[in-house]
């Protein structure tokens, strides 16, 4: 399984802290907007990526995550060098897409609860066959990818932005495609906004008969950090939980060494690049003398 980070768009709703700053190192509490989407990416087991981002903020991505070899990745960088739609990060990588792929957007934040395990046997099970993306409860569908179910939890429709949404689930920035994805992508035409939708991809597996998806029940939170709202949201779920358990959310270099990317050396060699005795430093020294 590959994976393809989706940074790039305008951060325009986040005027003026996107003036002079890219969207996606912006501070989530204690991180980088980006080590949200990429401790997912990592905790589904994917390790060869591409961040795909503007022509602008690439280089202070490239600056802040480098190729990833420190962390057990292999990371590489595209340029999209306009916002044409989510859709277009498929056509944009395509020579890397030699097997299933997942694409997470930069600016989704994922908290998953137990369901986790049961999420990465659901995404595995089909693999080269089956797409899958996950379905979240909103109180307000109307601004996302809005998903139908029948009683039986079959999949009726996918609507993107719909006026009159038929259900409170919507399709959370997630997605996992077999490779003719690529393929699906380059058939698609802009839509009435303008952008290669995501949403049409999905319809195009749905049709096929090739599409999962899975309900995130409660338990699981979703975020994303777009707007300051949101974004202040984020950060202070992050704090209240990290405060609470003493355990911190997306900390690559935990997520890294736990997965078995690294070894103790190579963890030892990343605390040692912390030149500050701080909070951060202590919590990855304590997880040396685990065992
Ligand atoms: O967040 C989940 C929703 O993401 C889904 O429910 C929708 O079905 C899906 O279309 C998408 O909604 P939006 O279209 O409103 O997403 P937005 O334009 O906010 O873009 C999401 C992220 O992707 C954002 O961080 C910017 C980045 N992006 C977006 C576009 C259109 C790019 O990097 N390039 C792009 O061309």
């Amino acid at each position: 399984m590959k994976g393809i980070l989706l940074a790039g768009g305008t951060g325009s709703r986040l005027y003026p802290l996107t003036k002079a700053v890219s969207k996606n190192i912006l501070p989530v509490y204690n991180k980088p907007m980006i080590y949200y989407p990429l401790s997912t990416l990592m905790l589904f087991g994917i390790r060869d990526i591409v961040i795909i981002s503007t022509p602008e903020d690439t280089p202070y991505i490239q600056r802040l995550l480098g190729d990833g070899h420190k962390l057990g990745l292999h990371l590489e960088y595209r340029i999209q060098n306009q916002p044409k739609g989510i859709a277009e990060a498929f056509i944009i990588a395509d020579d890397f897409i030699d097997e299933d792929v997942c694409l997470i957007l930069g600016d989704n934040i994922f908290y998953m609860g137990g369901q986790f395990n049961h999420f990465k046997e659901e995404v595995y099970k089909n693999e080269g066959k089956v797409s899958t993306i996950f379905a979240y409860h909103v109180s307000n569908p109307k601004h996302f990818g809005v998903i139908e179910f029948d009683k039986d939890d079959n999949v009726l429709s996918i609507e993107e932005k719909p006026e009159n949404p038929k259900s409170n689930y919507v399709s959370v920035g997630l997605y996992f495609y077999p490779k003719d994805v690529v393929e699906k992508a380059k058939k698609l035409t802009p839509s009435k906004r303008g952008e290669l939708e995501i949403t049409d991809i999905s319809n195009m597996f749905l049709k096929e008969g090739r599409m999962k998806v899975v309900q995130m029940k409660r338990g699981n939170a979703w975020l994303d950090a777009g707007t300051p709202e949101s974004l202040m949201d984020a950060g202070q779920f992050v704090q209240i939980f990290e405060k609470r358990q003493g355990l911190k959310v997306a900390c690559l270099e935990e997520i890294a060494y736990r997965c078995g990317f690294i070894t103790k050396e190579e963890l030892q060699g990343l605390i040692d690049e912390i030149k500050a005795d701080i909070e951060y430093k202590q919590y990855l020294k304590n997880l040396l003398l685990e065992d």
